[in-house]
């Protein structure tokens, strides 16, 4: 018997019981003065995490509708576009740029391994044209955060547009959208933000609406300017996700009593935890060291063991899910989300559970030891005395 499922995937996240209160509550007017004061205050908060003090917009889709919205008012069909990519998100904010026609320039690295600045430079160099550059600052499938504050730096000196998929980073790993040179920044309601998915944030610098000005990409849903002109009369040009605006407002408010300094601490001190105990457990970290998110770890598991089959047991019998891998490491890694409403005892749970499911499956005997390097990890041991 599983009684709560502990959800241990890189989003959506597990909600605290003071946002799932906050949606329990009847319908409002999108129209009216309670949504107009509570588009405001998201807004604002949204901006004091993004350090922005440019527009921020809130466009009611998934994060990717956030990219696509990116894509859509910025590049005309023909336009060289950058995509610096290391992964299976990467991988897809390209592909959404093809579908708009553009002719994508590739800086690829290998899964694991985070985006090279001086590569960066080189190749925009080589590609005077191409004005737009698509960055991923968390790599979700990978479990690896990129140096964006260099990249930025090196796309910004080329004058290019910056354009940021912080989806799965942003709110939980530190950003500042303005002093890095970030025109453009996109997250997802369901990640660090503690609420459901259903919301995309975008901020848009003045570099980039005089590219979208220009920009000539069919556009109508995700129409950037209609959004900033309905947003300045305290509404959305379309029905907006009202219930996940109720939940952000709530996360927001969570986010603010911790202090943004605290959040990332947390994180980074889960994310720690969460690889001293999956390496305690004969797992072996994927991403390259020094690079290793802090929402989402991804190992290669101990020899011998199927990763569908620990995902099933991990769900089934202890009612905790993890994730696999995504493209092609599908079925060779797990993936463990440390994101959002996470705290320490979560780690310990889940690393727990995969200890006792690795003995069941006879691959390893469940003596502790995982347990024993997430408690070391939390305390600040370190690891050689463990
Ligand atoms: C880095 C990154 N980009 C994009 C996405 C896509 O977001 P969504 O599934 O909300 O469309 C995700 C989702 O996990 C992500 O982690």
């Amino acid at each position: 018997m599983t009684f709560n499922t502990q959800l241990r995937i890189p989003g959506p996240t597990p909600l605290p019981e003071r946002v799932v209160r906050s949606m329990s509550r009847p319908m409002i007017d999108h129209r009216g003065s309670e949504f107009a004061a509570i588009l405001g205050e998201i807004t604002a908060g949204a901006k004091r995490v993004f350090k922005t003090k440019h527009d921020l917009l809130l466009l009611t889709s998934s994060g990717t509708g956030g990219l696509e919205s990116a894509v859509a008012n910025l590049v005309s069909p023909g336009d060289e576009v950058v995509a610096a990519l290391c992964g299976n998100f990467g991988e897809r904010f390209a592909a959404l740029a093809a579908a708009y026609g553009a002719e994508v320039v590739r800086l690829e690295f290998e899964w694991g391994q985070p985006v090279d600045a001086d590569d960066l430079r080189i190749l925009l160099e080589r590609h005077p044209k191409a004005k737009v550059v698509l960055l991923t600052h968390n790599e979700t499938s990978t479990g690896l955060t990129n140096p964006l504050r260099e990249l930025a730096r090196v796309a910004r000196d080329a004058d290019r547009i910056v354009v940021v998929d912080g989806v799965s980073s942003i709110s939980s790993i530190e950003i500042e959208t303005d002093a890095w040179g970030i025109d453009v920044a996109v997250s997802g309601s369901q990640k660090g933000w503690m609420s459901p998915p259903g919301l995309a944030l975008v901020s848009v610098s003045e570099r980039a609406w005089a590219q979208q000005a220009n920009a000539r990409s069919p556009r109508f849903y995700f129409d950037w300017k209609e959004a900033k002109t309905w947003a300045e009369k305290g509404m959305t040009p379309f029905t907006p996700a009202i219930q996940v605006a109720f939940a952000m407002q709530e996360g927001l408010h969570m986010l603010e009593e911790e202090g943004l300094t605290n959040v990332y601490e947390r994180h980074a001190r889960m994310a720690r935890a969460t690889q001293a105990g999956l390496q305690a457990l004969g797992f072996h970290l994927f991403a390259q060291d020094g690079y290793r998110s802090n929402t989402v770890t991804s190992a290669l598991p101990p020899p011998g063991l199927e990763v569908a089959a620990l995902r099933q047991l991990l769900d089934t019998k202890y009612g905790v899910v993890i994730a696999g891998g995504q493209g092609k490491m599908t079925g060779k890694m797990v993936r463990v989300g440390h994101l959002g409403a996470i705290a320490d005892g979560d780690v310990v749970q889940v690393i727990w559970a995969i200890e006792q499911a690795l003995e069941e499956l006879d691959i390893a005997p469940a003596d502790g030891r995982g347990v024993a390097a997430v408690t070391a990890s939390v305390q600040g041991v370190p690891a050689t005395a463990r």
